[in-house]
C-alpha cells in the first residue's frame, strides 16, 4: 500500500487526523512510508512523538501495535514466547495417554514447538499481520541496549526467526515509528536502518494553531498570551520545560477558572498545570515577576 501520495497529502491527512506537523516532519512522515524505512523521532519529552505515529494510525486507518520500552524488557516480552503451562499440559496428556512404554519424545516435541503454543508479542504481531499496521516502538532509549539487537532483524529484514518455527517474514511492511528522548545514544546500527527526525517545541504560530484544534473554546487573545508566556518559560533553565501538552492542560485550565487575561497574577496563580518542580516554579516567579497569590 501506499501511506502517502507526497509531503503534502501527509500534512493533510495529519491535519485531519488532528496532527498539525510541520514541512519536516509532513516530509518525513511521508518518506517513512515510500521508503517503507523506519522512522526514528527524538526530542524533549511531550512534543508529540508517540503522538505523531498514533496520527499516522489515524490518518491511514491502519492499526496500531505498540511495544512500549522499559528498563529490563526482554525478548519475551518485545517478540514472542512459549507457553509453558500449555506445553506442560500437553506433555502431561501425552504421558497419561501412552501405552506405558513412553511416548514418542519427538513428536511430543514437534508438537509443543508449533503455532497452538506460541504467544506473540508486539514485533512479531506487527510483523504477522496482514491488514495495514503502524508498529509504535515507544521510548526505545529507555531498553536496556541488547534490546536493539532484537530490533535490527525487525527493523532491517522485517522478519523474526524463532528456532523451532523457523524464519517469519513480514507479509505486508509496517509503518514503524522509534520514539526516544535521548536519554541515551542509541546504536548506530539501529540509526542507520531509520530515518531520523528531530523534533521540538513548535513555533508560537503552530502551538496557537494546535491551542485551537485542541481546545477550540479558548479565544484567540488569551491563546497568544499563553504561547508566549510558555515560549518564555522555555527559554528559563527549568528541570523540566513546559510541553504541548502541558499548554493544553493550562489552556483547560484557564477556561475552568474562567480566567480572561493572563496577567502575572493569573499567571502564578495556576502554574501548577505548567510546571511540576518547585524549583521551577521558584524561578518563573522570580524571573517572571510574578505576583504571589
Ligand atoms: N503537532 C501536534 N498536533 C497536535 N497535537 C499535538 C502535536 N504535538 C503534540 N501534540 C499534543 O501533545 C500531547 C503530547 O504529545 P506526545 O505524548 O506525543 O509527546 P511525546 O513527544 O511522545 O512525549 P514523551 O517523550 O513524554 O513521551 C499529545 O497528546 C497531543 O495532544
Ligand atoms: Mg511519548
Amino acid at each position: 500500500m501506499t501511506w502517502f501520495d507526497a509531503p503534502a497529502d501527509a500534512a493533510t491527512r495529519l491535519e485531519a487526523a488532528g496532527y498539525l506537523a510541520d514541512a519536516a516532519t509532513a516530509t518525513t512522515t511521508y518518506l517513512a512510508g515510500a521508503l517503507e524505512k523506519p522512522l526514528l523521532l527524538e526530542g524533549p519529552a511531550g512534543v508529540g512523538k508517540t503522538e505523531l505515529a498514533k496520527a499516522v494510525s489515524r490518518a491511514t486507518g491502519a492499526d496500531l501495535v505498540r511495544l512500549q520500552c522499559y528498563e529490563g524488557l526482554d525478548e519475551a516480552r518485545a517478540l514472542y514466547e512459549w507457553n509453558y503451562k500449555k506445553q506442560l499440559l500437553r506433555i502431561q496428556a501425552a504421558n497419561a495417554g501412552g501405552s506405558g512404554e513412553g511416548v514418542d519424545w519427538d513428536a511430543t516435541h514437534d508438537d509443543i514447538f508449533s503455532e497452538e503454543f506460541l504467544l506473540t508479542r508486539p514485533l512479531l504481531t506487527a510483523i504477522r499481520r496482514e491488514q495495514p499496521t503502524v508498529l509504535l516502538i515507544d521510548e526505545v532509549d529507555k531498553t536496556d541496549i541488547e534490546v536493539e539487537g532484537l530490533l535490527l532483524e525487525v527493523l532491517s529484514d522485517f522478519q523474526v526467526t524463532i528456532p523451532e518455527l523457523g524464519t517469519v517474514a513480514a507479509t505486508r511492511r509496517p509503518f514503524v515509528v522509534l520514539t526516544s528522548n535521548a536519554s541515551r545514544e542509541l546504536s548506530e546500527a539501529v540509526k542507520r536502518r531509520c530515518l531520523y527526525l528531530h523534533i521540538d517545541y513548535p513555533d508560537a504560530a503552530r502551538e496557537r494553531q494546535i491551542l485551537q484544534s485542541q481546545v477550540p473554546d479558548l479565544d484567540d487573545r488569551i491563546a497568544e498570551q499563553l504561547v508566549a508566556t510558555v515560549g518564555r518559560l522555555r527559554e528559563l533553565e527549568l528541570k523540566k520545560a513546559p510541553s504541548i501538552a502541558e499548554s493544553v492542560d493550562w489552556a483547560r485550565t484557564l477556561i475552568a477558572l474562567e480566567i480572561r487575561d493572563l496577567d502575572a497574577k493569573a499567571i502564578a496563580d495556576t502554574l501548577g498545570a505548567v510546571l511540576k518542580h518547585q524549583s521551577d516554579h521558584e524561578r518563573a516567579v522570580k524571573e517572571l515577576k510574578l505576583a504571589r497569590s
